[in-house]
């Protein structure tokens, strides 16, 4: 029986049949397997966990990180900038932990998602998202794709590594007409490279350089605030089309 505990404080816990052991004190397996959905249970210590069936989401938050993940502010990006649809192909570049191949995948259940790396261990941090999320139309190989992409007709290409310039070249070979490059680099002269070659380039039309800026506000009674501590700067999102 697939459950999540989850706090008022955002504090998230998986039920995998067994007691549940927090650095908030424990919840034993019975009180949470005679618990209904949607009501509370405690550890010894006083902690209020409600469980809920879980949602992809809460899953995802759990997934092995080895290289850095993209923030889910900007993930949405990748989404509402292409008007992403469920039977997209797309390729995604370096995989990294599988995070955004993954994220996407989700979003694609019509379609499919193809994911390189030039490393093993990050390969393999993939191969364990991609199965412990239970994706099936997902495939993580080894490739270095400065210097080939294997397919034609691809709906977007999502570039998450050094030098996302060199790609260029394969990017245009694999897209369809229409289709997207997003390219997300953390520093401004990698996003500066990649800019001035897509402008040099006649077959790729350069849309727009995004950086998204995310407040939190916290409400506590009278205390209607931002929060004092903030996701800082993440990453620029680079869109391009192949016309
Ligand atoms: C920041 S991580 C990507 C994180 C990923 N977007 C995620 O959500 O988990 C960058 C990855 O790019 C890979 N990489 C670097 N150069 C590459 C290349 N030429 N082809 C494919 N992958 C490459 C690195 O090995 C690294 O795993």
């Amino acid at each position: 029986m697939e459950r999540v505990l989850v706090s008022e404080d955002r504090k998230r816990f998986f039920f995998k049949g067994a007691d549940i052991h927090t650095k908030f004190g424990f919840i034993k397996k019975e009180d949470v397997l005679k618990a209904k959905l949607g009501s509370k249970v405690k550890t010894q210590l006083g902690k209020e966990f409600t469980i809920i069936s879980p949602s992809f989401i809460d899953k995802y938050m759990r997934i092995k990180r080895g290289p850095q993940i993209i923030p889910l502010k900007d993930l949405g990006l990748f989404v509402s900038e292409t008007g992403l649809e469920p039977n997209w192909k797309i390729v995604d570049a370096g995989s990294g932990s599988g995070a955004l191949a993954c994220f996407l995948a989700n979003l694609v259940p019509k379609g499919k998602v193809y994911t390189y790396d030039i490393r093993d261990d990050h390969l393999a941090i993939t191969q364990e998202n991609i199965k412990f999320l239970g994706l099936k139309n997902i495939t993580a190989k080894k490739l270095d794709i400065y210097q080939s992409i294997p397919h034609k007709n691809i709906n977007m290409i999502t570039l998450d590594l050094p030098e996302p310039w060199l790609a260029i070249e394969n990017c245009i070979k694999a897209l369809t007409s229409g289709g997207f490059i997003v390219s997300y680099s953390p520093c401004i002269p990698q996003v500066s490279d990649f800019v001035e070659k897509v402008k040099k380039t006649k077959s790729l039309m350069y849309l727009k350089t995004i950086e998204l800026i995310e407040r939190e506000w916290e409400f506590e009674e009278r205390r209607i605030r931002p929060k004092t501590q903030q996701i800082g700067h993440s990453g620029f999102l680079s869109l391009v089309r192949k016309i």
